[in-house]
């Protein structure tokens, strides 16, 4: 059989701190629409600050100052190898920066929990490819992700409350698979595989979604379904993509991040951002 990896969604929760020591750090974005008991006073729910990581040497990071408003949809754009995947291994604690400074809200340190507290304190992140349970229907996937802190088989065998299934039912029409949610997940095609995995975050409820790739081997209608599904979270998450799709990054995003050699090379629109000169050269004139 294969093994697979417990997901830090079956493991113990343990509570973050959330005590109020905010500071004067820069705020942009949408006031305090999302953050359920995460101090977000100042409107920014994730701020790095002078981040580097290195690796033998390189620094695939470099002094890298990002801050993410509550609610907002951004976009990270970069040539292969700018330290796009990297960041999100930095905000979800897989990797350690050598250097800097990097909060969630006001008050959570995340360079001091560990991955499955910075996923219990409301980060979630796909990967780019679906990890989803084949062998168990698309509700049962939701079912097991929904519930943190119990095993596969004592999951599926407690009792949901209404509430709980609700809020699946819910997750299984904004994901589009109502039809298909009795069917086994590895009967799915790999668009649905990702929605369902989208679907697999959105039942825990993030404050803050990862998503490096979601579009890559979509074919056209479920890329433009994605990209209604984004924009339909946003607002009430906040959500941070990585994307090498351009069409796709045009059609969701008022705010475009371009890293380059582990820096922020440019911020603004994505036609802004088009129009720099710096970003022609290193990127999208190649
Ligand atoms: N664990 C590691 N050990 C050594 N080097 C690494 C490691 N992880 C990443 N790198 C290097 O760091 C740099 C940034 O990699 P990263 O995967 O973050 O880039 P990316 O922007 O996600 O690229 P892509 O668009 O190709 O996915 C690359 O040069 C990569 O080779
Ligand atoms: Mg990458």
């Amino acid at each position: 059989m294969k093994t697979t990896p417990t997901p830090a969604f079956m493991l113990e929760p343990i509570l973050a701190p959330n005590s109020d020591a905010g500071t004067s750090r820069d705020a942009i974005g949408f006031g305090q629409m999302v953050g359920k008991g995460l101090n977000t006073r100042h409107g920014t729910i994730l701020t790095l600050e002078d981040i580097s990581v290195s690796f033998d040497g390189f620094k695939a990071l470099n002094n890298l100052n990002l801050y993410i408003g509550v609610g907002e949809l951004r976009c990270i754009i970069g040539p292969n190898g700018a330290g796009k995947t990297t960041l999100m291994d930095v905000i979800t604690g897989k990797t350690r920066p050598s250097h800097g400074k990097a909060w969630f809200g006001e008050t959570l340190d995340l360079t001091l929990m560990s991955e499955v507290q910075i996923a219990q304190a409301g980060i979630g992140r796909k990967f780019q490819k679906p990890t989803v349970f084949e062998a168990l229907s698309v509700f049962e996937n939701l079912e097991l992700a929904q519930k943190t802190d119990k095993s596969v088989w004592a999951s599926l065998r407690a009792r949901l409350t209404g509430e709980q299934q609700d809020s699946i039912l819910q997750v299984l029409e904004t994901i589009r698979l109502t039809h298909s949610m009795h069917r086994p997940a590895g009967l799915l095609s790999h668009g649905q595989k990702q929605f369902l995995e989208i679907g697999m975050l959105l039942v825990q409820d993030p404050q803050l979604l990862l998503l490096d790739e979601p579009v890559a081997g979509m074919t056209d209608a479920e890329t433009e379904f994605t990209a209604e599904l984004f924009k339909s979270l946003a607002g009430k998450h906040s959500l941070m993509v990585v994307e090498h799709d351009m069409g796709f990054v045009g059609s969701i995003a008022d705010h475009v991040t371009v890293l380059h050699q582990g820096s922020v090379l440019a911020e603004g629109s994505l036609e802004a951002v088009q129009a720099d000169e710096r970003v022609i050269e290193v990127y999208l004139g190649r």
